[in-house]
């Protein structure tokens, strides 16, 4: 009877010490009862689950390779941890460290949910990811100066509330396509690194919406490909680089509201390649137009006169929209009907240069020359204003 009892016991010993005990994945190799340890961990942290996004993550569930959310590869490991949000159904709570324990993640994808408190700086040490998104969310911490992550393709941060400063280490991340880190906290200095070797893949930078001083890093006009990069609202100063006009994929430039001086260069984005611009959000500008492309130097300090605007027309053709904004800012002069004279060569045209110190009202031509203009902003000008055929706003 002893005896059995031993044996019984020491079967049950065996069973708990065997790696993968409990997890039919485990059969397949991989991290087995590890990884479904830490998905359990994760969903330990998560405080508040009004949707019942992880319902399904039961420890009587024998397989967590089907739980919603995370998918495995074919050793069974955990390669996809994806759990999408919607309105009244977001995860909150704590972001378990835990998740560092799944060696094999590629992607970690939990944008707008209400995770809090620290980001785990273990997260970095995932040597797989190629995808890193935990935007819209609240998490504090600083990314760090040495990140294991080489092979990172999105780096998307935004919305949350991240300090210290934007690592240089980012600009050896050869592979980044897509960085945003926009609407933190972050201090400091726009890395001159960022715009190394490393930039020949980045697309898409977007470090709007924090405290970022300094100028615009000359050689961020390496990133060849780059589309879109967005450095509104921060304390830049500086004038606009003029290597900034070597990016022939520039089809969003925003750098409104900092304290940018210098003239608006006269041509930027040497040409602007057209398709549609998805997912770029237009700063404050909402128009029934869909805009192809847009330069906006807001709320700056500018100066100098407008004697053109940096649009290269052969690129942009009929196919698209495209808006020029430099409202609030130090430029003088004349409007010049030449300013105009690129106008019906897109489909929509919008134009903001009201408060400025532009002098001498609108040219009386601008309405019959230019049909496709769709809003001319001209508030505050100084001087009168000559009788016209635009439709102002603002
Ligand atoms: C995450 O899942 C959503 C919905 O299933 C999908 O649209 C999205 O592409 C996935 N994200 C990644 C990075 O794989
Ligand atoms: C970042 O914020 C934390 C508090 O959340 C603070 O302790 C730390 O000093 C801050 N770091 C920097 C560089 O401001
Ligand atoms: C990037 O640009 C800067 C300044 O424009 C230049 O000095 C540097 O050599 C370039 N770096 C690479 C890796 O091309
Ligand atoms: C704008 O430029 C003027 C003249 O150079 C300077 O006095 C002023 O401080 C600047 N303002 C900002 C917000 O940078
Ligand atoms: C734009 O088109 C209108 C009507 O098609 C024409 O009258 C005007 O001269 C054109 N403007 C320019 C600058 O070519």
């Amino acid at each position: 009877m002893a005896t059995l009892f031993i044996q019984t016991l020491l079967t049950l010993l065996l069973l708990l010490l065997t790696p993968g005990w409990g997890s039919a994945a485990a059969a397949a190799g991989g991290g087995g009862s590890g990884e479904r340890k830490a998905l359990l961990r994760f969903k330990a942290a998560v405080a508040s689950d009004p949707g019942g996004l992880l319902r399904g993550w039961s420890p009587a569930s024998p397989d967590h390779c089907v739980w919603p959310g995370v998918s495995c590869g074919g050793s069974g490991e955990v390669v996809a941890l994806n759990v999408s949000s919607s309105p009244g159904r977001r995860l909150a709570g704590g972001l378990s460290p835990a998740v560092a324990a799944l060696r094999g993640l590629r992607v970690l994808a939990l944008p707008s949910h209400a995770f809090s408190g620290q980001l785990p700086a273990a997260i970095w040490s995932l040597r797989r990811l190629l995808v890193l998104d935990l935007s819209g969310n609240r998490l504090q911490g600083e990314i760090p100066a040495t990140l294991a992550c080489a092979g990172l393709q999105t780096l998307d941060l935004s919305y949350n509330q991240l300090n210290g400063s934007v690592p240089a280490s980012l600009g050896a991340l050869s592979g980044l396509r897509r960085l945003s880190l926009a609407s933190n906290r972050l201090g400091g200095a726009i890395p001159d690194e960022l715009g190394g070797a490393g930039c020949r893949s980045l697309q898409y930078l977007d470090l709007s919406g924090n405290l970022l001083v300094g100028g615009i890093p000359r050689s961020l006009g390496n990133c060849s490909k780059l589309e879109a990069l967005l450095l509104s609202s921060n304390l830049l100063d500086d004038i606009i680089p003029p290597e900034i006009g070597r990016l022939r994929n520039l089809r969003a430039l925003d750098v409104s509201r900092n304290s940018l001086s210098g003239s608006v260069p006269a041509e930027l984005g040497g040409c602007v390649e057209l398709s549609a611009l998805a997912g770029f959000r237009s700063s404050s500008f909402v128009l029934g137009t869909d805009l192809t492309s847009y330069h906006s130097f807001s709320q700056n300090n500018f100066t100098g006169a407008m004697t053109s605007l940096p649009l290269a027309v052969d690129k942009l053709g009929m196919q698209g929209s495209y808006a020029f904004l430099a409202d609030g800012n130090n430029i003088a002069g004349q409007l010049q009907p030449d300013l105009f004279s690129k106008c019906n060569s897109s489909r929509g045209y919008v134009v903001d240069i009201s408060n400025n110190l532009i002098t001498g009202g609108i040219p009386v031509e601008i309405g019959s020359l230019c049909g496709s203009l769709v809003v001319l902003g001209v508030a505050g000008f100084e001087g009168e204003l000559a009788g016209t055929s635009t439709k102002g706003y603002g």
